[in-house]
This record gives structure tokens, C-alpha cells and sequence, in this order.
């Protein structure tokens, strides 16, 4: 089952902090990743499954507040697909509670972790590192 996930150059937003804590995400995915693969007990995953939803919340807090700081006119429909993916992520916590620490959960969470936050990666957090390169400097 191919699970490791490495952040690329192609990923980069340019900006410094963002692309530092993308790159703590994915770190922490594959700890997660490879403790199911080990056939860690449920009771051993959970801690690294929160490890990773709490960091996914602060880089969403803290996206957020680059965001309002800089008067970033997407900020709200930005702010909505954070919210979305926050309530999938918190989902996986059941998974893990009904089904184990599983296929099921590495599916799941490499569907959220590499499918969706890449896609918003390159889509939304790379156009508001656009509209920080583009603004004129205050
Ligand atoms: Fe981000
Ligand atoms: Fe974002």
C-alpha cells in the first residue's frame, strides 16, 4: 500500500510559513500512515490522528489570520472550505472509533490530506499568495 507523501517544490506557495506548515501536514500524515500500516491498535493511532487534525486547525487559524491581516478579498469563501474540510477531518476520528486503524482509515485521510489539500493548495492558497505578490506594499 504506497502511502508515504512528499511535499514537492511543485506545492510551494512562495509563502515562507505556509509552505513550512503544508510541509509539517504531510509529516505528520505519513507517521500516521505508517503506524496503520504497522498494525498499530487503534489505542496507538488515535494520538497520531490528532496530532495531525489539531495541526491542520492551527494552519487553518493561522491562514486565516495572514488572511484578514492583508484584507484578502477571498477570505470568506476561503474561510468556508477550511470549515468543510475541518468537519471531514474531525469524521475521521469515527472512522478510527468504528473501523480501527485500518485500510479504511489510510483511504480516507490520504483522500483528504493528499487529494483535497493539494487541490486547495494549488487552487486557493496559491492564489492568495498570488494577491500578497500582486497588492502594492502599503
Ligand atoms: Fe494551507
Ligand atoms: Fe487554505
Amino acid at each position: 500500500m504506497p502511502v508515504a507523501f512528499q511535499w514537492t517544490a511543485s506545492l510551494a506557495t512562495g509563502v515562507p510559513d505556509v509552505d513550512d506548515q503544508h510541509k509539517e501536514i504531510f509529516r505528520r500524515a505519513n507517521v500516521l500512515f505508517e503506524a496503520c500500516v504497522r498494525g498499530k491498535s487503534a489505542e496507538e493511532v488515535r494520538p497520531l490522528l490528532e496530532y495531525l487534525q489539531s495541526y491542520i486547525r492551527e494552519h487553518f487559524t493561522a491562514e486565516e489570520a495572514q488572511h484578514d491581516a492583508a484584507r484578502y478579498p477571498g477570505r470568506v469563501s476561503h474561510r468556508v472550505l477550511h470549515r468543510t474540510m475541518a468537519a471531514h477531518l474531525a469524521e475521521l476520528t469515527l472512522v478510527l472509533e468504528e473501523a480501527g486503524a485500518g485500510a479504511n482509515l489510510v483511504r480516507l485521510t490520504n483522500r483528504l490530506v493528499v487529494g483535497w489539500l493539494v487541490n486547495h493548495i494549488m487552487r486557493e492558497d496559491r492564489a492568495f499568495a498570488e494577491y500578497l505578490r500582486s497588492r502594492p506594499t502599503p
